[in-house]
């Protein structure tokens, strides 16, 4: 449910915009004045301000800057009267997120009030990470990144390890397999958690108009450009900037954005004037960054001044064990969101969906599930595999008979080793038949566990064989066989 706050003298107004933006999802609150508006951002802490800048006793502009002193994260659409765009404009350079003139057309209205709900749910939904996620938030306004997989704890590492400060970091990882997600949780982390953050898709808007949207333009800069318009990076002053897909940045706009971040100033387009801005960059790509520079497409000091902190985001074949966490994760939601009290899953279904090899990674998991959960009746979990190309992995999956089992619980360690055994096994398929080659792979397997459970426990033996539940004689015996160092 988003709370939005409206805010003008006009009595019409407030009615006709009440009607026009309230919805199953929408509460709309209302206020008079300027004074009436900062007492209910206090105590009612909407996602969203649409305030006139015309009123009597207090002006929206004022009453923009207390409230923004209040809650600077706070989002705020200005409505303005012709020939008060200036104002409005002012208000942009302020950080608020957008304005729009007087008299409006509804859908313009539901549009930018639509984007602002969707930049304040980036903003303000939490991300928490699984080592920390308790049972009471699986609701709707807590996100998690799921996974206790090796390679999504050197995730977690990398966040805790720049928790608190304000370096620039780049995510690279397949799509789907949560770069955003972890841009959100990076920023919640942040010293500037209480300051905005924006999120930018470099693809998504065209090359002619991303340096405009980042930067701003003079009046007249270019045809089409009838006033001044702010950029994000002005607006965002303080805050946090996510570029995602930063490999589809044209070099003309990455010239700009490595000024911004060696010499924290920009100019908007077609104007003079340089402006200071302080904001910190998060950047993703799915792509090849390393290649682009290679091919000429991306420049070199560039990617060095963002790259500060790499993050690699797994691809969800690459930490299968993964899965079964994320699929009860999911379902908890789901459940949730939908209504449903689904409490378990054919354990076949569960092995296929271990087996799959992910192209889509998480968000194609994530989609599957939610699928699954809509049209299923009853508690047995119903997944529909005509969508995902299973037979594109090569492989049959192995059919184990279809007995329901229950809910794999998050932590146990049997159904973690029963998940990694699954995925193995798929890679073993993969072989050239030869007996040799996976005996030896059998013996690698046992090696390894040995020495990583060794590790991790510093050495312990005694801990070690009571982990992998053999005697400590065993364990003696593996390791001299082994010849693994203690
Ligand atoms: N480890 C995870 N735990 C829980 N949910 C996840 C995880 N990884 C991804 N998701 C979910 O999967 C979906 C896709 O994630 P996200 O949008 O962050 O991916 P992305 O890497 O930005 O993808 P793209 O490159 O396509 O933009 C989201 O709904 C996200 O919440
Ligand atoms: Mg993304």
């Amino acid at each position: 449910m988003h709370k939005i706050l409206l805010v003008d003298d006009e009595k019409n107004m407030l009615a006709m915009l009440e009607r026009i933006l309230k919805s199953d999802e929408v509460e709309i609150l209302k206020a008079a004045s300027g004074k009436e508006a900062i007492k209910l951002v206090k105590k009612e802490q909407p996602q969203l301000v649409v305030m006139d800048l015309q009123m009597p006793e207090m002006d929206g502009l004022t009453a923009f800057t207390e409230i923004k002193k209040i809650t600077p994260k706070q989002l705020v659409i200005m409505m303005t009267g012709f020939g008060t765009t200036n104002t409005a404009i002012e208000a942009m350079k302020l950080g608020a997120y957008d304005y729009i003139t007087k008299p409006f057309d509804p859908p313009k209205m539901q549009e930018i009030v639509a984007n602002a709900l969707k930049a304040s749910e980036l903003m303000n939904e939490v991300v928490v990470l699984d080592d920390v996620l308790e049972a009471k938030d699986v609701n709707l306004n807590v996100r998690a990144i799921i996974g206790m997989s090796t390679r999504m704890q050197e995730v977690y590492k990398k966040i805790g390890q720049i928790s608190g400060s304000s370096i620039p970091v780049l995510l690279i990882g397949e799509s789907g397999t949560g770069k955003e997600l972890v841009a959100r949780a990076v920023y919640h982390n942040s010293n500037r958690n209480n300051k905005p953050f924006l999120a930018i898709n470099c693809a998504a808007i065209p090359d002619t108009l991303l340096e405009a949207e980042l930067f701003g333009y003079e009046k007249g800069a270019f045809t089409g450009a009838v006033e001044r318009k702010i950029g994000k990076f002005e607006q965002c002053n303080g805050g946090t900037i996510f570029l995602d897909e930063i490999g589809d940045m044209p070099m003309q706009t990455q010239a700009k954005i490595l000024r911004v971040l060696q010499e924290h100033e920009l100019e908007r387009v077609g104007g003079s004037e340089t402006i200071k801005v302080d904001v910190r960059i998060i950047s993703a790509t799915n792509k090849e960054l390393k290649k682009q520079i290679t091919d000429g497409k991306f420049r070199e000091d560039l990617f060095y001044r963002l790259n500060v902190i790499q993050i690699d985001l797994p691809a969800l074949r690459e930490h299968k064990q993964d899965i079964p966490d994320l699929i009860t994760y999911f379902l908890k939601r789901f459940n949730y969101e939908f209504g449903k009290n689904i409490s378990e899953i054919p354990k076949k279904t569960l092995d296929q969906l271990i087996a799959y090899h992910w192209p889509g990674n998480v968000r194609e998991l994530e989609n599957i599930i939610k699928r699954a959960v809509v049209t299923t009746i009853g508690k047995t979990l119903k997944v529909d595999f005509t969508h995902v190309s299973l037979a594109a992995t090569g492989k049959s999956i192995p059919i184990i008979e279809d007995t329901v089992v229950a809910l794999p619980s998050v932590s146990s360690f049997e159904e973690l080793l029963d998940s990694m055994t699954d995925a193995m096994l798929e890679r073993m398929l993969t072989l050239p038949d030869d007996n040799l080659l996976r005996a030896d792979l059998m013996g690698k397997l046992e090696k390894l566990l040995i020495l990583k459970t060794l590790d991790k426990l510093k050495g312990n033996q005694v801990q070690t064989a009571k982990l992998l539940g053999i005697t400590r004689n065993t364990l003696r015996s593996r390791i001299e066989h082994y010849g693994v160092q203690a």
